[in-house]
């Protein structure tokens, strides 16, 4: 297993919290507070009170799993840095494979393990009239210890899936380690190696069937992820055209 720990350390810069309401909200304030807030802060927390996942849902917080906020300022526009999205679940899929395990990506960038939801990831932004980024706050949720119960979903956590305990702290210098590798790969060479490493690790199939939650509910079978991460579906209607969808969920 590949140790970061002292690499991360030189690069990021954490703050440690007991508890907060969100990270992500956390994080927001010192950069409103502080606007010239470097690249690389990160705020962890070992429980939050009022976690937030995609699409204004509750992310249930315990003490024990992994909740993370980063601050990135990736120097583009906002749509391309949407692709973030696939360098974090990417990133998590890196750690996970350390461990053992098999992760599979769900579009756009929830990691299962034997079809079970372990991490979330939220983007938050502010960008400028043209589009162009301020800042970036990616919220990382991994569930290490603790897999939720009564989600809409199924849910698991790392522990249960390796049978081995965690150490937060090599866990997330583990994390942020390949994160950052991924992160400078995808400014250097765009999304290109992002986009074949998903689809080596998608838990969707060609011509299997895929449930989308985006405005209204769309049914398909899987064609492929676009050269910018959007989803490409095929209708099951006698046409069989082709749909690309830009933001929502699987199901
Ligand atoms: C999802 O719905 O899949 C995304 C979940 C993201 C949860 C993380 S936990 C750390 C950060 N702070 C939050 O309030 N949310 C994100």
């Amino acid at each position: 297993m590949t140790d970061h720990r002292e690499f991360v350390e030189n690069r990021f810069k954490i703050h440690e919290k007991d508890v907060v309401d969100s990270t992500n909200d956390e994080l927001k304030r010192l950069i409103s507070r502080l606007p010239e807030t470097p690249e690389y802060t990160v705020i962890h927390a070992k429980r939050q009170e009022k976690g937030r996942g995609r699409r204004g849902k509750l992310w249930v917080s315990e003490e024990g799993n992994l909740y993370l906020s980063m601050l990135l300022r990736p120097n583009c526009l906002l749509s391309k840095a949407s692709q973030i999205n696939f360098v974090t679940s990417l990133a998590l899929v890196d750690l996970c494979k350390d461990y053992g395990l098999s992760p599979k990506l769900k579009w756009p960038n929830d990691v299962l393990l034997d079809g079970q939801k372990v991490s979330g990831v939220l983007l938050e932004s502010d960008a400028d009239l043209k589009a162009h980024v301020n800042w970036l706050v990616v919220g990382v949720g991994l569930n290490v210890f603790d897999a939720p119960e009564n989600m809409p979903y199924p849910t698991t956590s790392l522990s249960k899936m390796s049978g081995k305990t965690h150490d937060m702290n090599l866990l997330i210098s583990n994390f942020l380690g390949y994160f950052d590798k991924r992160y400078l790969n995808w400014k250097e060479h765009g999304f290109n190696e992002l986009r074949e490493d998903w689809l080596k690790n998608s838990a969707h199939e060609k011509g299997k069937k895929v449930i989308v939650n985006a405005d209204k509910r769309i049914t398909g079978t899987f064609e492929t992820l676009t050269e910018n991460g959007a989803l490409q579906i095929r209708s099951l209607t006698p046409g069989k055209e082709l749909m690309t969808i830009h933001s929502g969920d699987t199901l």
